[in-house]
């Protein structure tokens, strides 16, 4: 059984903007699923939502099996969440902070578990320090600590790693697979590519509150892994030489560039057979560069075809 079903939920706040179009969506416990989406997307509608926080204008969700609106108090009880805005009091300590969070679930004490949260976060030196003392990546973490505070079997982090220094992004990774290993579910908000890259099972892509695509990132990746080759020619070409066909090359610029796309996970890239043919076929090279398809190529065209 999914452990988050969310079946086309929508979310049109007051005055009309809607800023979830009927999103579906369902996770198995312990996988990772980055949502990427640029500003305005819906990903903080979407968390929100799923946390109780704002009530959906359409269509269910449920967390554990517990319906979000219907049954809020169980489902809230399952989730972590890491907000994207850094809420917390200034003169708290560190150690009081999380310990709170914990009690507003209603739970006992369990002085081990915080201990173990912050030590796993590197805040453990400075459980005794006020929030105002730290860092802004510390901070960043005591929302983290809180979130876990509870363990919860399902953690929403809306882009955690803003403004957090590359060590510290690595560190929270890490601290991400672990929690992953202990089969929470995690949804991560992010804007940072390789972050999606690094740590997730599956990619979403949302803009203007749809979601373009959910899909297994290795299978994303294996199809997105392609090179392409740009071989500048000496002088322009009316059409692709025929001794030449059989590597499906294009034509561009006007025939000053020959275009050779390859499989960037494929054994043999084909590439050594084709620069000897091509001086066979009498052609003289003035250059040659290689582009890659990124995820971030990937992303920013799907965003930009969903503005189209
Ligand atoms: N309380 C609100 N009332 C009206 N509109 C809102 C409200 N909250 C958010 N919106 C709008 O809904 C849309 C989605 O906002 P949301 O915060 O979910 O985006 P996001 O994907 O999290 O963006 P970002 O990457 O900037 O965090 C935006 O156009 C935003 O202006
Ligand atoms: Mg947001």
């Amino acid at each position: 059984m999914a452990i988050i079903e969310i079946k086309d939920l929508k979310k049109t706040y007051e005055g009309g903007f809607e800023a979830l179009k009927g999103v579906s969506l369902d996770m198995e416990e312990g996988e990772i699923l980055a949502l990427l989406g640029p500003n305005g997307a819906g990903k903080t509608t979407l968390i929100s939502a799923l946390c109780g926080l704002i009530s959906p204008t359409g269509g269910a969700a449920s967390v554990g099996g517990h319906d979000i609106v219907s049954d809020y108090r169980a489902a809230r009880s399952l989730i972590g969440l890491v907000p994207q805005e850094i809420a917390l009091e200034p003169f708290q300590r560190v150690w009081d902070a999380v310990t709170f969070s914990r009690g507003l679930f209603g739970l006992p004490r369990d002085d081990a578990h915080i201990e173990s949260v912050l030590r796993q976060l590197s805040l453990w030196e400075k459980r005794r320090a006020r929030i105002m003392e730290l860092s802004g990546g510390m901070k960043r973490r005591v929302l983290i600590a809180k979130a876990l505070s509870h363990k919860p079997r399902v953690l929403f982090l809306d882009e955690p790693t803003a403004g957090v220094d590359v060590e510290l992004r690595r560190d929270m990774w890490e601290t991400v697979a672990q929690l992953k290993a202990d089969g929470v579910t995690i949804i991560l908000t992010t804007h940072y590519i390789e972050e999606a890259e690094a740590i997730a099972d599956r990619i979403g892509v949302i803009d203007k509150g749809a979601l373009l695509l959910v899909e297994d990132k290795a299978a994303l990746m294996a199809r997105m892994g392609r090179k392409t080759l740009l071989i500048s020619l000496r002088e322009p070409q009316a059409k692709v030489p025929d001794a030449l066909e059989g590597y499906g090359l294009e034509l561009a610029d006007e025939g000053q560039t020959l275009v050779y796309t390859y499989d960037t996970h494929a054994e043999r890239t084909g590439i050594t057979g084709l620069l000897q043919d091509l001086g066979e076929a009498g052609l003289k090279l003035s250059d040659l560069k290689t582009t890659q398809s990124s995820l971030e190529e990937i992303f920013v065209g799907l965003v930009k075809e969903s503005a189209a």
